[in-house]
């Protein structure tokens, strides 16, 4: 059976006191908390991943970088690698995020450099796909979902796609407190999973992990998450609030 997953991106915010603060408040929670078949998973800016690796339970929860570099190691002034990222005692890393794609020129190509180099080092990539809303609007989101993954990570072998989770964040609905109706998140999540079956056969596509994202808060989990194909939530925004974050694990 699929992990149902909650992730927490925490991207560009918290200082290491607070991040430690967020930490331990969601540890505490998880301490006594049944997570059978669910994971809790915190991706904390870099500066702060292994003080936060030290601060959890990792039967319970674990640690994502939210990037890595496109090359091994060398003279990359201010990059991180993923062997970096491993040595941190973090297990996952989230690739292709839509703020990645739109301010860094992060494109498919590289970013299936950077799954590969990923797994290479033993993390887990969350692989983000989502449209914009020029393409929702003209009908085009499945096309350039497909496209995402075709050029991004179906280049995996089957072994190495099923250490991959992937995540759908509508870039329209991303911070913007616009949230993807549960049908529309429902639509997408079984095209992907259609398209994974045709690539790597149905177990492999049932057994994927496959996150909603965007705007996603304590108000709508529930509902997204009862979706048969949304299993779970890459979180931004309300995963900075250990209540509110909080409440959504328990939706799941
Ligand atoms: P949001 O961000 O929940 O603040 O919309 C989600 C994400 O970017 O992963």
């Amino acid at each position: 059976m699929r992990k149902q997953i909650v992730a927490g991106n925490w991207k560009m915010n918290t200082n290491i006191q607070d991040g430690i603060k967020l930490a331990k408040a969601i540890n505490d929670f998880a301490s006594n908390y049944n997570l059978e078949n669910k994971e809790i998973i915190l991706a904390p800016p870099f500066t702060h991943l292994s003080s936060i690796v030290k601060e959890v339970d990792p039967k319970k929860i674990s640690v994502a970088a939210q990037n890595c570099a496109a090359w091994e190691k060398g003279a990359y002034t201010g990059e991180v690698s993923a062997e970096m990222i491993y040595s941190s005692g973090a297990h996952f890393i989230i690739i292709g995020h839509s703020e990645r794609r739109q301010y860094f020129n992060e494109y498919n190509a590289t970013l299936f450099q950077k799954v590969k180099i990923c797994l290479k080092n033993s993390l887990h990539p969350v692989f983000c796909v989502g449209e914009l809303l020029a393409e929702r609007e003209s009908d085009k989101y499945f096309e350039v979902i497909k496209r995402q993954l075709v050029e991004g990570i179906f280049g995996l072998d089957s072994e190495n796609f099923g250490k991959v989770i992937i995540a759908y964040e509508p870039v329209w609905a991303i911070g913007t407190g616009k949230t993807a109706t549960p049908i529309q998140a429902q639509g997408m999540h079984k095209y992907i999973r259609k398209l994974i079956s045709e690539k790597y056969g149905v177990t492999i596509a049932n057994e994927t992990t496959i996150l909603y994202g965007g705007s996603c808060n304590a108000g709508n989990a529930k509902e997204l998450f009862a979706q048969p194909d949304v299993d779970g939530g890459l979180v931004g925004g309300a995963s900075l609030k250990a209540n509110e974050f909080i409440e959504i694990i328990k939706a799941l």
